[in-house]
């Protein structure tokens, strides 16, 4: 999978990218790349953003800014971008980041995530060059930055050879095999401490009925919303 990231701040995918299960992704053939407007801006200065018409306080990154800068990395019309690639712009408003479109997301050959800063984009950068509106949860963060490593640890973890040991993304939280429940809970050892003792079926070497517990406590977790 190739991943491309438009940010003004290249820097916070240095440390994103040197953490050890994105390195192994890497390493396995993914690709992480950040674009930055800065670089293919046509105005004077360096200039990717400008006062809302209007008023009102912030910035906003400019239409033109982002053609030139999709332009000129893709060597296309960026409106014809989102034919051949998922181009996904980060608002705080968009569609809710769940289990489900990871899943799609991490089906993709290609991906494209476009970070607002300040006050967000130009909405024509949403309409005509967006195949995706995407948030991680209703509040707003400073900009998509956070919101896009949340996106790609979250679609690295379903690719082939993520995790080290292969049943682990299929089996954890929300995916199919518990039918979208929450994960159950984890014990590891010391077994008793503080009194406080993992539950017996767990140490009973029982493997259907720790399938039969583990499911049941999905369930109740789920009923619970938690
Ligand atoms: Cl995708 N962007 C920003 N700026 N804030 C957010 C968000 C995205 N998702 C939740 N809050």
């Amino acid at each position: 999978m190739k991943i491309d990231v438009v940010t003004l701040f290249p820097a916070w995918f240095e440390w994103f990218r040197s953490q050890r299960h994105v390195a192994n992704a890497l390493a396995a053939g993914t690709t992480l790349a950040t674009i930055n407007p800065r670089d293919h801006t046509p105005l004077s200065g360096g200039q990717v953003d400008d006062a809302p018409f209007g008023g009102g306080a912030g910035m906003v990154l400019r239409v033109d800014v982002m053609d030139a800068t999709l332009r000129g990395h893709y060597r296309c019309d960026p409106v014809s971008l989102r034919a051949t690639r998922r181009v996904i712009a980060l608002t705080p408003g968009g569609r809710l980041l769940d289990d489900a479109l990871v899943e799609e997301l991490a089906g993709e050959p290609a991906l494209t995530f476009l970070c607002g800063r300040y006050e967000g984009f130009d909405e024509r950068i949403v309409d005509h060059y967006a195949s995706d509106v995407l948030s991680i949860g209703r509040y707003v963060l400073a900009g998509g930055e956070l919101a896009a490593m949340v996106c790609v640890d979250a679609v690295l973890r379903k690719l082939p050879g993520a995790l080290g040991h292969p049943g682990s993304a299929a089996e954890e939280s929300f995916s199919d095999l518990l039918g979208g429940l929450p994960e159950y809970p984890h014990y590891t050892r010391p077994a008793d401490f503080r009194g406080w003792h993992v539950p017996d079926v767990l140490l009973s070497g029982h493997h259907d009925e720790i399938r039969r517990w583990r499911l049941e406590q999905a369930r109740s977790r789920g009923a619970a919303g938690a």
